[in-house]
């Protein structure tokens, strides 16, 4: 893979890989993104494994430095480096594409790393081992079935944390209703409770200097999640008038309409905790490119 290094380049990458529908081919692309992954995220300023690092830094109960984390579709472990940094030592890490592992390994960060696919099969790691169990950056429409989910909750021990995201973009919106619905479903089937969901913006809200839409379509909206619901309101959709410019508010639907309303379901959603993209899509929220969701939820 050639190198890139300018943020229009990696982004333009970054939706090529999504347009490769058929998982061979895209984990040959995973082959030749490897090495540069970690640098061209960087680029992106892809935040989504931090974030997720951090709600469960900020929920997790016991000893973490003995705790064991389970880091599924590990990548080149992003998720573990961050998480070290949050003070857990042990990881285990899990993914289907060998040169991505072999940049893992490289970190020397992981006690074991399992070349494995994501399907039907259960996890190759003893049910209820785990204190944490990671999903970062992979449960999307062509990489895995939503039913991995009780895969993740059946490797975690009752107390402990498993932690997934959820990219927000158009061609992810039916998966992303499903996931949730799973996830909701879990709960009331007293599988696992919800901590938090928390919306990380996104990476492509520069994507306006492309000169492509007309003003950042509400990247704002977004906020931080912690439940204030004190970001979202502003979600102005000035730039209206559609354009892929921004964030969560792609094609903005226009002017004050687009903005009121984006910004005031975004206050719902941080209020009851359930993230935004229920309210929204096309009507300038919840569906734009780049955003992600980072579910918490505890093993019951
Ligand atoms: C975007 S990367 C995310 C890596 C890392 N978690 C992060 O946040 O940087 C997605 C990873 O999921 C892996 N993956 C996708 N679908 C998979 C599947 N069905 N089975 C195993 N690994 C899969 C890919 O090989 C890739 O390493």
């Amino acid at each position: 893979m050639s190198s890139t290094q300018s943020f229009s380049a990696v982004k333009e990458l970054v939706s090529s890989v999504r347009r490769v529908t058929l998982f061979n081919e895209k984990m040959s692309f995973y082959d030749t993104w490897a090495q540069n992954y970690d640098r061209d995220l960087a680029i992106l300023g892809y935040d989504v494994a931090s974030q997720a690092a951090r709600s469960v830094s900020s929920c997790f109960r016991g000893d973490r430095e003995a705790a064991l984390v389970l880091d599924v579709a590990c990548g080149t472990g992003l998720v573990a480096e961050q998480m070290k940094r949050d003070g857990f030592r042990h990881f285990v890490g899990i993914d289907g594409n060998k040169a991505m592992l072999e940049e893992a390994r490289k970190k020397e960060l992981y006690r074991d790393l399992k070349q494995f696919f994501l399907g039907e099969e259960t996890l190759p790691v003893p049910a209820g081992s785990c204190d944490v169990v990671m999903m970062c950056g992979a449960l999307s429409i062509d990489n895995v079935s939503v039913r991995v989910l009780r895969q993740l909750s059946a490797a975690c021990r009752t107390g402990g944390l498993v932690c997934m995201t959820c990219r927000h973009s158009p061609d992810n919106r039916d998966y992303r209703a499903s996931l949730e619905e799973e996830l909701g479903a879990m709960e009331a089937e007293g599988l696992w409770s919800r901590e938090n969901v928390i919306l990380v913006e996104s990476w492509l809200k520069d994507g306006g200097r492309d000169g492509d839409g007309a003003g950042d379509g509400d990247g704002d909206m977004g906020g931080d999640g912690d439940g204030n619901g004190d970001r979202g309101i502003d979600g102005d959709g000035d730039g209206g008038g559609g354009g892929d410019g921004g964030g969560y508010g792609d094609g903005g639907g226009g002017g004050d309409m687009g903005g009121d309303m984006s910004g005031d379901m975004g206050v719902d959603g941080y209020e009851d905790g359930a993230g935004d993209g229920d309210m929204g899509g096309d009507d300038g929220h919840g569906d734009g490119d780049g955003g992600s969701s980072v579910y918490l939820y505890r093993k019951l």
